[in-house]
C-alpha cells in the first residue's frame, strides 16, 4: 500500500464525514423527522433531474416531514375526494394566511373580510397589505346581504372563519360559495375553530382551507405551525409564494402536528360533548348575562351548525370555545377568570387544559372593530377534563362574583 493511501484524512475531516446509516429496510410506523437542511445527490444529472421536477429538499424549499404534514390534513379536510386536494404547511397560522393573500391578491386587488374577524389577519389586512395597495371591506356575515353588498368589480377574495371567537359565529360557507362564484372570486375559509372533525369547508364549495395548526391540529400546546389546503393548481401557486417568502414549518413541528392528527377525532369529539355540557350547565347561573355558543338554541348560528357540521351518537359538534358574559363590566370578567382554579388563565385554543382568555386582551377584537361581545366576555377553550369538574369550577367562580345590578 502506497503512502499517500495510507494517510488518514484529518480529525476534522473525519467528524464531518461521518458514516451515514444506511436506509431502513423496514417501513416506519412513526413519521421519522427529517432534520437536514440540505440534501446531496449521486451526481450533477440527478440534481438537475429534482430541480427541474420542482421537487427539491432544501431546508426552506421542502421537507419530507413538513410535505407529510401537509399532505395529512389536505386528506382530511378533502376526505370527499383526497387526490384533489394538496396542502402547504407554514411555520404559524399567520404565515400561512399571509401566503395566501398574498398570492391571490396584489396591488388595486379587494378583500371581504367578517366581523368578528381574528385580530392577526384583520391586523395583517389593515396594516400591512393595506400599505402595497389591497383594498378591504369588512361586513357583518351573519346577515349575507351585507357580504353582497361589500362586493366590488376588483374583490379577488371572499375570506370567512367557519367559526369565528369570540362570538363563535357560524359561517354559512354554502351561501359565500355562491357569492364567491357570482363576483369571480376565490373563498377563502379559516377553519381552525372547527377542524376538519366538526366541518370540512372544502365539501361547502371552500377554494382554500387555513388553519393555526398549533390549536387543535397539534393539540398539546408544545408547538407552532399553520397549513392550507385545496386545489393542487391553486396550491402550486400558494408554494411559490411560499419558497419565496420564506414562512417554511419546521420538521419538528410537522412532527408534533402530524402525530397530534392520529387523535384529532378523539379529542374533538370529546371537547365538543364537553363544551356542549358546559354552555348549557353555565347559560343557568344567575350570573351569566350571555352565553356564545353554537350548540345553543338562541345562537344566531345554531340552524346553519346543524346544517353545515357533522355529528356523531353525542350529537352534532358545534365546536369547543364557550363565550361567556357575566353581568357586570370589565371588572367582572376579571374576577371570574381570577377566581378559576382548574381553568388556566392563557390565550390559545384547542389544547388538553382548558383555558380562559378574556377576548378585550386576546386578538380576536381587532382594533376599533367590534368583537360582538361586552368587555366581560371570558373565552373557554374546552380541553380534555371532565365536564363536571369544569362545570364545578366555573360554577364556585361565578358564585363568587358580587351581584351586580347589570
Ligand atoms: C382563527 C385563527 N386564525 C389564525 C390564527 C393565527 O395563528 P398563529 O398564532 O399560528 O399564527 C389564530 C391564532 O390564534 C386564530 O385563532
Amino acid at each position: 500500500m502506497s503512502r499517500r493511501a495510507r494517510r488518514r484524512q484529518g480529525e476534522n475531516t473525519r467528524s464531518v464525514h461521518l458514516p451515514a446509516s444506511p436506509m431502513p429496510q423496514q417501513a416506519p410506523l412513526g413519521l421519522p423527522v427529517w432534520r437536514s437542511s440540505a440534501w446531496g445527490f449521486a451526481d450533477s444529472a440527478r440534481q438537475a433531474e429534482v430541480f427541474g421536477d420542482g421537487k427539491s429538499a432544501h431546508g426552506r424549499i421542502d421537507n419530507p416531514t413538513t410535505a407529510a404534514f401537509a399532505a395529512a390534513v389536505a386528506s382530511l379536510e378533502g376526505a370527499a375526494a383526497p387526490e384533489d386536494v394538496a396542502g402547504q404547511a407554514f411555520a404559524s397560522g399567520m404565515a400561512a394566511i399571509n401566503a395566501v393573500l398574498m398570492t391571490f391578491l396584489r396591488a388595486g386587488a379587494h378583500i371581504v373580510a367578517p366581523t368578528p374577524l381574528y385580530g392577526g389577519t384583520h391586523s395583517l389586512i389593515t396594516n400591512v397589505l393595506s400599505r402595497f395597495g389591497v383594498e378591504a371591506g369588512f361586513a357583518d356575515y351573519g346577515d349575507l346581504a351585507r357580504v353582497r353588498a361589500a362586493i366590488r368589480p376588483n374583490t379577488k377574495i371572499i375570506y370567512a372563519e367557519t367559526l369565528s371567537s369570540p362570538t363563535m359565529a357560524v359561517a354559512d360557507i354554502r351561501g359565500l360559495y355562491r357569492i364567491a362564484r357570482g363576483a369571480g372570486a376565490l373563498l377563502v375559509v379559516d377553519s381552525t375553530f372547527a377542524t376538519p372533525v366538526v366541518c370540512r369547508p372544502l365539501e361547502h364549495g371552500a377554494d382554500l382551507v387555513v388553519h393555526s395548526a398549533a390549536r387543535y391540529l397539534g393539540g398539546h400546546d408544545d408547538c407552532a405551525g399553520g397549513v392550507v389546503v385545496g386545489r393542487p393548481d391553486l396550491i402550486a401557486r400558494l408554494r411559490e409564494v411560499r419558497i419565496d417568502t420564506g414562512g417554511t414549518l419546521s420538521p419538528d413541528d410537522a412532527f408534533l402536528l402530524r402525530r397530534g392528527l392520529e387523535t384529532l377525532p378523539l379529542r374533538v369529539r370529546r371537547m365538543c360533548a364537553t363544551a356542549m355540557v358546559f354552555a348549557a350547565a353555565v347559560a343557568k347561573h344567575p350570573a351569566v348575562r350571555r352565553v356564545d355558543y353554537p350548540g345553543l338554541p338562541g345562537h344566531p348560528g345554531h340552524q346553519l351548525a346543524r346544517h353545515l357540521f357533522d355529528s356523531g351518537p353525542e350529537g352534532t359538534r358545534y365546536g369547543a370555545c364557550v363565550t361567556i358574559t357575566p353581568y357586570g363590566g370589565h371588572g367582572a370578567g376579571v374576577a371570574l377568570t381570577d377566581a378559576l382554579k382548574l381553568v388556566s388563565i392563557a390565550t390559545s385554543a384547542g389544547g388538553t387544559r382548558t383555558k380562559a382568555t378574556r377576548p378585550a386582551f386576546a386578538g380576536d377584537r381587532p382594533p376599533g372593530g367590534g368583537s360582538g361581545t361586552g368587555a366581560a366576555a371570558v373565552r373557554f377553550s374546552i380541553g380534555l377534563e371532565d365536564a363536571e369538574d369544569l362545570i364545578m369550577d366555573v360554577t364556585q367562580a361565578l358564585d363568587s362574583l358580587p351581584e351586580s345590578d347589570g
